[in-house]
């Protein structure tokens, strides 16, 4: 067998056999594979896909590329949680620490920024001194201490998914729905959890664009999951617009840390109730989701959420002196409002251009080696349905680079569609599979 050969079956659109799934994962994950090779290959997925058999060899292969973590001595029922993608996705950085406040043990691997869409682990890495590389003994004693913690994927977790999840990025290959479950559900296998919440975005900020392909991710993921003896849900989320006001990676830190204040905008409140009341259901600590929302919000109130970030923080180095005063974060050079010429109500806000307006103030990769720009962004002032008057600030572009933050206003003012009669709110939720 040689790659060449498998390349040329997916170019020629033809199905995989299980061999030939095997040996590019393991001849890859070794290094015997090139990367410009890898790159043939998965553009060939890209455009020619995989069906369900396909995608779940390469799932369980790529799981199998490194160790698969055994959580058990942590509790019998440990969830997990991950989100396909999205602008201004801070769900994990505020709920995690409300569920462990709730008791519910928290271990949690994260990835780095992909596409247009920021990554929890680059977030994290704003808050100096936070180590999210940390072996996985001392990761398992960390949830045993305190209930919690949030690393990257460690090195020999799933590295084939590594490799490949990186790889995507810079030939723009994120976007496809086997590659996408293959690469969640085979770090989520790896990752030892026996249960697992999956945020499924939707929308023009999410890699899913309507809620259709949305439910077929969502069923393969979960298909893969039941194979894998992994009880799966997923929360199908709204990704029009992004999440919340802010987008890039210490701007979302500061924007969660409030939220854990007690600050919390209306689509993330609907957000981490809803998957916080299934990671607790699951987790075997509440049938009733309503009372589960209630929970939550409780958490939020008296505090014991926010205690829960800050010990998180402090127990992984992190310096708690910037979450306990946002201020001390290293503000942008340049912060730069964007004014609407037109009065109206907002329309459409295009997540993925605000999402890839972002990447090019430098808060995410171009390419796989690029290091990122922790303070850059963009913080929004206003979102759909809102009431504009002339004149009115539509956001703030934050940029170390005046040029950049200049093209960035007026590529964001070109993100927003302003109309005259007024619009309805959309919905959050948008479905559980
Ligand atoms: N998150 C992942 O871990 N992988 C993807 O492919 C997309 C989102």
């Amino acid at each position: 067998m040689n790659i060449q050969d498998i390349i040329a079956n997916k170019r020629d659109g033809k199905k995989l056999n299980a061999d030939e799934i095997k040996y590019f994962v393991e001849e890859y994950t070794k290094g015997n594979i090139t990367d410009y090779q890898a790159a043939a290959l998965i553009m060939a997925i890209y455009i020619n896909g995989m069906d369900k058999d396909e995608t779940t060899l390469l799932t369980l292969e790529m799981a199998k590329s490194g160790d698969i973590l055994d959580l058990s001595t942590i509790s019998d029922n440990v969830v997990d949680k991950h989100s396909t993608g999205g602008v201004g996705d801070k769900i994990t950085i505020i709920l995690m620490p409300i569920i462990a406040s709730l008791g519910i043990p928290v271990a949690k691997m994260s990835g780095r920024g992909l596409g247009f869409t920021g990554g929890t682990i680059d977030k994290l890495e704003s808050i100096p001194g936070y180590r999210t590389e940390i072996k996985v003994e001392d990761f398992i004693k960390e949830v045993k201490k305190i209930g919690i913690s949030i690393i990257g994927q460690t090195a020999n977790l799933a590295p084939a998914d590594k490799k490949i999840y990186a790889l995507r990025d810079t030939i723009s290959c994120v976007g496809s729905m086997p590659l996408i479950a293959s690469s969640i559900m085979s770090k989520k296998i790896a990752a030892g959890a026996n249960k697992i919440v999956l945020d499924v975005t939707v929308g023009r900020g999410a890699f899913m664009k309507n809620k259709e392909d949305a439910i077929k991710l969502s069923n393969m993921m979960k298909s893969i999951g039941s194979l894998a003896n992994r009880e799966t849900v997923c929360v199908l989320t709204n990704m029009d617009e992004p999440v919340g006001y802010a987008i890039g990676n210490s701007l979302e830190i500061i924007e969660a840390i409030e939220c854990l204040k007690g600050n919390i905008p209306e689509d993330i409140k609907e957000i981490i109730t809803t998957i916080g009341s299934y990671i607790i259901k699951l987790a075997g600590k509440g049938d009733n989701l309503n009372d589960n929302k209630l929970k939550i919000l409780e958490n939020i109130n008296n505090g014991k959420a926010f205690d829960k970030f800050l010990e998180l923080v402090q127990n992984q180095g992190g310096n708690i002196e910037y979450v306990k005063n946002v201020e001390k974060f290293e503000k942008a050079k340049y912060i730069l409002p964007v004014t609407s010429k037109e009065e109206g109500y907002v329309y459409k806000l295009n997540a993925e251009k605000v999402g890839k307006i972002s990447v090019d103030l430098g808060a995410g990769r171009l390419r796989k080696e690029d290091s990122i720009d922790k303070a850059v962004g963009i913080v929004l002032n206003k979102k759909i349905a809102d009431k504009i008057n002339k004149g009115d600030i539509l956001a703030f572009i934050y940029a170390n680079n005046k040029q950049k933050g200049e093209k960035a206003v007026e590529e964001l003012l070109n993100a927003y569609e302003i109309v005259k009669e007024p619009v309805k709110k959309e919905e959050i939720i948008l479905g559980i599979v």
